[in-house]
């Protein structure tokens, strides 16, 4: 059992509290999937109200840290060094189809460093939480990435692009590439969990060519407090500035690293 800091208590509380109301949203959200106007109207309203709630939250508690929420952008705060990275729905379209995984995620960046994160997972009441020297945690137990070392007995997560996106063919040679040579690669819609995932040891690695920061600040933290290597595809740490993500156990981090090379 864990004794969280102060802020990372801030930060809970706002998860589980928005959380509540995702998941009361989400019975509504199953009741209109058979209505012909469907979901969107009701789950917009829902993202927004989450991110209010968080914001509410964090900011009377600590009144002068700056914000990017993904619903309200960005707002400087007085503390140029401190600023909350929020997504309060990730997993939107899971979401709006009645698909119970989506999460809270909450951010803490540091002199440009993702310092503390929390994502929740209301549909399955898991807690995901880290520090940066403090270890990762889900539901006050430690969590490490997997022990695997093995690529063919290795299983990866991504996000595949959809809509507009232009990482398609990138992503296509990079199925390409690991599919043969690993157990499987998954798409589950959440990036925040895709990352929790790895820090719990669910899978051994995930990336994603391009992502928000909101998508990645809290779990960078807690995939790395579990032990996962994160960085850029490059091997730099700009993966906020340049909306892409590796993160996997030390064994595979590198191998999988070189087969998403341009
Ligand atoms: C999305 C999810 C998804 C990822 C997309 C994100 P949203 O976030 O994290 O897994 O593939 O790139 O935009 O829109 O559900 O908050
Ligand atoms: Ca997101
Ligand atoms: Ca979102």
């Amino acid at each position: 059992m864990s004794v969280y800091s102060a802020t990372l208590t801030v930060m809970i509380n706002a998860a589980r509290k928005a959380g509540r109301q995702l998941a009361r949203d989400f019975g509504e959200v199953e009741n209109l999937q058979s209505s012909v106007k469907g979901a969107g109207d009701f789950v917009t309203a829902a993202d927004i109200r989450a991110e209010e709630t968080i914001r509410d939250e964090l900011m009377r508690a600590r009144p002068a840290y700056g914000w990017l929420g993904e619903e309200t952008g960005e707002t400087k705060g007085k503390d140029p060094q401190r600023r909350w990275i929020v997504d309060p729905l990730d997993g939107t379209t899971n979401f709006m189809h009645g698909l119970p995984h989506f999460a809270v995620s909450i951010g803490l960046e540091t002199k440009g460093e993702a310092t503390a994160g929390v994502i929740f997972d209301p549909a399955k009441n898991e807690l995901f939480v880290a520090e940066k020297g403090g270890g990762a945690w889900l539901n006050d137990r430690r969590i490490r990435v997997s022990a695997r070392r093995d690529m063919l007995e290795s299983l990866l997560a991504t996000g595949l692009p959809f809509a507009a996106k232009k990482t398609l063919p990138d992503t296509l040679q990079d199925l390409a590439k690991l599919l043969p040579e690993t157990a499987g690669v998954r798409r589950f819609g959440a990036a925040a969990l895709d990352l929790a995932y790895v820090a719990a040891g669910r899978y051994e690695a995930f990336w994603e060519r391009e992502l928000n920061a909101w998508d990645m600040a809290a779990g960078i933290v807690i995939a790395r407090e579990a032990g996962a290597l994160v960085s850029d595809l490059n091997g730099e740490q700009d993966m906020l500035s340049r909306g892409e993500v590796i993160v996997a156990t030390p064994d595979l981090f590198e191998p999988i690293r070189q087969r998403l090379l341009r």
